[in-house]
């Protein structure tokens, strides 16, 4: 790198960042899925409908820890840990680098833990963090066009990671993740939010 190009370095970044500030994370978002558009699979983030009623099924008092999946601009993470109890922890997990950089910096929680990284791994990510297990997982992953074999992998390690009497929240533009959930957890509670862009399909799958 020349110092030409060193010096421009930092004013590229403040542009940035300025762009980003203007853009708000729903520009953010739309962003990440022009670049992205298979990994992201939705043009605009869920609704607060959708929030509120992925979440309705959550008991707070017994959860330690929170993961979630796909967090994209944390559409979900500020609701989420403004019912978190105190000595709670919510790790989220995105490929989209930009998506976790943007949440790092806009994300001033002590219990908020943002990882740049694969829901495959999310046994590796949880111990990392110094648990064995967590007590809710929420996927917000477009599973149906996720690569060949990285759903199956994901319900099959989400299905591990869970305590017992814990649950994966998962909301869809399809029933057919419902499906897929259906191989590892027998118990799947059903729900339907049409108030979203588009409307979404819900399951609570309750680990036995
Ligand atoms: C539909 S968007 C999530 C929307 C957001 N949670 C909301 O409520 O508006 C899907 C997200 O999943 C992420 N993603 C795709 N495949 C993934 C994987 N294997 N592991 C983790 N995140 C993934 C994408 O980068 C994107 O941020």
């Amino acid at each position: 790198m020349t110092s030409t190009q060193a010096a421009r370095r930092p004013i590229l970044h403040r542009a940035k960042r300025k762009a980003e500030q203007m853009l708000g994370p729903a520009g953010i978002f739309f962003k990440g899925f022009v670049k992205h558009p298979v990994m992201v699979g939705a043009i605009v983030p869920s609704s607060r409908r959708t929030i509120e009623r992925v979440l309705s099924r959550v008991d707070w008092d017994q959860c330690r820890l929170f993961v979630e999946y796909g967090p994209g601009v944390g559409t979900f993470c500020r609701p989420v840990l403004e019912k978190l109890r105190r000595d709670g922890r919510l790790i989220v997990i995105d490929t989209n680098p930009d998506f976790i950089a943007y949440l790092s910096r806009t994300i001033g929680d002590s219990r908020f833990i943002a990882v740049n990284g694969s829901a495959a791994d999310v046994e590796e990510i949880v111990r990392a963090h110094g648990f064995d297990h967590a007590d809710y997982v929420l996927s917000g992953l477009p599973f149906s066009t996720l690569p060949e074999g990285v759903g199956p992998a994901i319900m099959a390690a989400t299905h591990r990671v869970l305590r017992p009497g814990g649950a994966f929240l998962v909301y869809q533009y399809t029933a057919r993740a419902r499906t897929l959930m259906g191989k590892y957890f027998r118990h799947i509670d059903k729900g339907f939010e049409p108030v979203n862009v588009p409307p979404c399909v819900i399951s609570w799958g309750w680990k036995e």
